[in-house]
């Protein structure tokens, strides 16, 4: 029988945010669960400065992966072009036939780094370059899921420069508009963050203050009373829903501390709901992935609210926690499709998207 040629994935993991150490695990994850018959992987680590480096694997202890990191990374190398056909737009040891951002977070999946795949015109797994740039912003992600009727939240926007011109306006917009109690967040941000629950009027401007420490634009939203459901897409122009599930927090809601600290949240997989509610958290998750125009995969967070039984969409994570215990995989695996066979439809949703576009563009003639 003849073989195949493997192909090439290229992980690149660490990065720049927050959420470095998350994806370290998650690129580990996705290391020991691609399956080494079809695939050679080469593996990208990116310092928490920023730099690249080769590495032979994630799995490779934190210090190991940091240690002697190069400076620069231009995509567009500055290798001689070969003699004949097209210049190399990336450095040879750089170099697969997809790439794979397991980077979580800003410079990960806020369109940066999917810019620079698409500059040096190569294919890579998960949302696009608007998708992961709206995903990213709480402010746009809630703007179109509202232009699209979604369910969300109330909410307010405010960048740095108003609040300090029009503070008492602010406050008294706040008062008038959101009951306690309310959550003030920046824009930008992942793993809960800068993210203050105001359960007092007193604590508003503390609060305000906080937000804006990590980003110039901040959003005040209602709080909502009641349960955490969260539901995985995947798929290009036909994405598919998983069962949903639900996180508990143990603390007062999901903060840093009891994401990534305590580690003492409860995972409902699936979450226990009736199933025209199942149903309904499918409906909204697909169609606030094409609310971004997402492409790949996400997983698509809500509020259940106590009492009423409303559904709110809260956010959309085009590169969620990855782990073998993280509930993007794990809802999958409970919705029938296995880790490696996950990262393989992943894999060949990244190609779909590049061919297609790259069709469009010879028919326009770039
Ligand atoms: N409007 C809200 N109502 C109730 N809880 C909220 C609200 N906004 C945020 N939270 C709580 O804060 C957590 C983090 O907020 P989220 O918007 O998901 O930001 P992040 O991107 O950091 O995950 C949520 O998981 C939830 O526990
Ligand atoms: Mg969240």
């Amino acid at each position: 029988m003849k073989h195949r040629k493997k192909l090439t994935v290229a992980l690149l993991f660490g990065g720049r945010s927050a959420e470095h150490e998350v994806s370290l695990s998650s690129a580990a994850a996705v290391y020991r669960n691609i399956d080494k018959n079809k695939y050679r992987v080469i593996s990208l680590f990116i310092s928490k400065e920023g730099k690249w480096k080769r590495v032979a694997t994630p799995l490779l202890p934190p210090a190991k992966l940091a240690a002697g990191t190069s400076g620069s990374f231009l995509p567009w190398s500055t290798e001689p072009p070969p003699a004949s056909g097209k210049p190399d737009l990336l450095p040879a040891h750089f170099k697969a036939d997809i790439y794979f951002p397991v980077l979580h977070g800003p410079y990960g999946e806020d369109g940066t780094i999917q810019g620079l795949f698409e500059m040096a015109d190569v294919p890579y797994v998960g949302a696009g370059v608007l998708a992961s740039a709206a995903g990213m912003d709480k402010a746009v992600a809630k703007a179109l899921f509202t232009m699209n009727r979604l369910p969300v939240v109330k909410y307010a926007t405010l960048v740095e420069t108003d609040w300090k011109k029009h503070r008492a306006a602010v406050l008294a917009l706040i008062e008038r508009e959101f009951s306690l109690p309310f959550f003030i967040k920046p824009a930008n941000l992942g793993s809960s963050v800068g993210i203050s629950k105001v359960k007092e009027r007193a604590e508003t401007i503390r609060a305000i203050r906080r937000a804006f420490r990590y980003d110039r634009k901040i959003l005040v939203e209602q709080g909502v009373q009641g349960r955490e459901i969260e539901c995985s897409v995947l798929g290009n122009d036909r994405p598919k829903a998983s069962l949903p599930g639900e996180v508990i927090p143990h603390r007062d809601f999901y903060d840093y501390r009891d994401k990534y600290i305590e580690g003492k949240t409860q995972f409902r997989i699936p979450a226990d709901l009736p199933e025209a509610t199942v149903n309904e958290v499918k409906r909204l998750a697909v169609e606030a992935y094409r609310a971004v125009d997402c492409a790949g995969m996400a997983r698509i967070d809500f509020f259940l609210e106590e009492g009423t039984g409303k559904l709110y969409v809260n956010e959309i994570n085009t590169i969620p926690g990855f782990t073998e215990i993280s509930m993007y995989p794990k809802l999958w695996q409970a919705s029938g499709i296995s880790f490696p066979s996950l990262i393989e439809k992943l894999i060949r949703l990244g190609f779909e998207r590049h061919r297609r576009k790259k069709r469009c563009l010879e028919r326009r003639g770039e």
